[in-house]
């Protein structure tokens, strides 16, 4: 198809024409694509050949610049539509969007079930804050489900308890990747009319009862930030669903712009997004590059192998732990589960050891392992008393998420570690437990 035919989400490319009107800010040329390997790559410090391979690269970009053309786009492209086709194919599902990041897909999920003052949305109290900012930033409640003492996920049960007749929402997060009992969560939302939104943000590829995660809610948000299992450049997102409101994904990623249909004298419409009761929404932008589309679609090639890679690792570290009286070993697969492992869950029994998880946490600081302060229960950030919360009376109704946080979990990574950095963080924890137990 002649690029001029070509039809585009939004900006226009124009190909051959005469005048062409492609990617109209100015091109990308090898000074730029030079600014990009120089960020990405950096000099080991054993590295001699550093710098005579930098110039080489910048000799072959600068003969490639001189014999090809400047990609004619790079917002909302064809690279776009591909990862997008692809995603939908390994999800299983109808629609699938490339977004700025997962918070960006939980606010699109929330504007079509029409959110807004008075609603409440339940999500659990051990997450992180980006699953609990849009509700109040348009008026309705977040309401705190306890989690599972085993997995630290959504207790379906509390939710359950939870629901009063404004409850429009419900979020499950699948923390660390590990599946949420998802079940016992869609059964509350069918009984009550609420529309499930999961955060996925670290469960892509993650599958419960033979169901990819994501697509078993109303929508899904998977996170492609650059602490997640694979990364697109940095920042990244992808909300999906199969309801039929995925057809209004274009608009919902780009202030509604609707390219299908033309008011008259212009090149196209802008409409509201519909929703579940149909009032109206006014979407935003959350456009993402061809350049963050094509990194994705390479790591997703890989995706298997680092998921692989994090399971091993976490079935090593359980078999190191499992006979050390004080820690409890993570959650692993069983046949219901598979967890794309992006942390691993520990947790340790403060009776054995004698002190909790924050005595154990500072000494395994001090010997240079890392463990990943992530995770609080929302409700002790500040934002929400500033908000008007009753925050003591929200963590009395939460007991597990507080016993957890205050005395038992952390989490450690699973990333390309070295064998050799995996045994000593192995070695690391057990020595920390051995000595709080003497
Ligand atoms: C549980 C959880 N939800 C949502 C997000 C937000 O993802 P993003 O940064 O892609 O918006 C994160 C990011 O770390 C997360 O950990």
């Amino acid at each position: 198809m002649p690029e001029q035919d070509k039809k585009s989400d939004f900006r226009y490319a124009t190909g051959d024409a005469t005048v062409p009107w492609a990617a109209v800010g100015e091109h990308i040329w090898h000074e730029d694509l030079m600014g990009l390997v120089r960020l990405l790559v950096m000099p080991r410090e054993d590295e001699t050949d550093f710098d005579t391979a930098m110039a080489d690269v910048e000799e072959a970009l600068q003969r490639l610049c001189a014999c090809g053309r400047p990609a004619a786009k790079l917002s909302l492209g064809d690279t776009v539509k591909q990862l997008e086709e692809q995603v939908a194919d390994f999800l299983g599902c109808k629609y699938a969007c490339f977004i700025t990041n997962a918070t960006a897909g939980f606010q699109i999920g929330h504007q079509f079930a029409d959110l807004g003052p008075g609603d409440e949305v339940i999500l659990p109290a051990i997450t992180f804050i980006a699953t609990g900012v849009y509700p109040p930033l348009v008026g309705a409640k977040c309401v705190f489900a306890d989690v599972d003492p085993r997995t630290v996920n959504m207790d379906p049960e509390d939710v359950a308890r939870k629901v009063t007749d404004r409850t429009k929402v419900i979020m499950p997060v699948h923390i660390g990747g590990y599946p949420v009992d998802m079940d016992p969560i869609m059964e509350i939302a069918e009984d009550n009319d609420i529309i499930v939104i999961e955060d996925a943000a670290h469960a892509f590829g993650a599958k419960y009862k033979g169901r990819m995660v994501g697509t078993i809610g109303h929508f899904g948000s998977f996170s492609f930030h650059e602490v997640k299992n694979i990364t697109a450049f940095g920042e990244g997102g992808i909300v999906c669903t199969n309801t039929e409101f995925g057809e209004y994904f274009n608009q919902a990623r780009f202030c509604g712009v609707d390219m299908s249909e033309q008011i008259e004298n212009w090149l196209y419409d802008v409409k509201a997004l519909p929703t579940v009761t149909g009032n109206p929404q006014v979407p935003g932008n959350h456009s993402s590059t061809e350049i963050q589309a094509a990194c994705l679609l390479g790591q997703m090639d890989r995706l298997e192998e680092i998921i692989r890679v994090r399971r091993e690792r976490a079935e090593y570290l359980n078999e190191r732990f499992e006979d050390v009286p004080g820690l409890v070993p993570a959650p692993l697969n069983t046949d219901e589960i598979e967890s794309t492992f992006h942390l691993y869950l520990l947790q340790v029994e403060p009776e054995e050891l004698g002190a909790d998880i924050r005595e154990f946490k500072t000494r395994l600081t001090e010997k240079g392992v890392t463990n990943i302060p992530h995770f609080a229960p929302l409700y002790h950030f500040t934002i929400f008393d500033q908000l008007g919360y009753d925050t003591d009376a929200i963590a009395e109704s939460c007991p597990n998420a507080e016993d957890l946080f205050w005395h038992r979990f952390t989490h450690l990574p699973l990333y390309p570690l070295r064998d050799d950095q995996v045994e000593t963080m192995a070695d690391l924890v057990i020595e920390t437990a051995e000595e709080m137990r003497a």
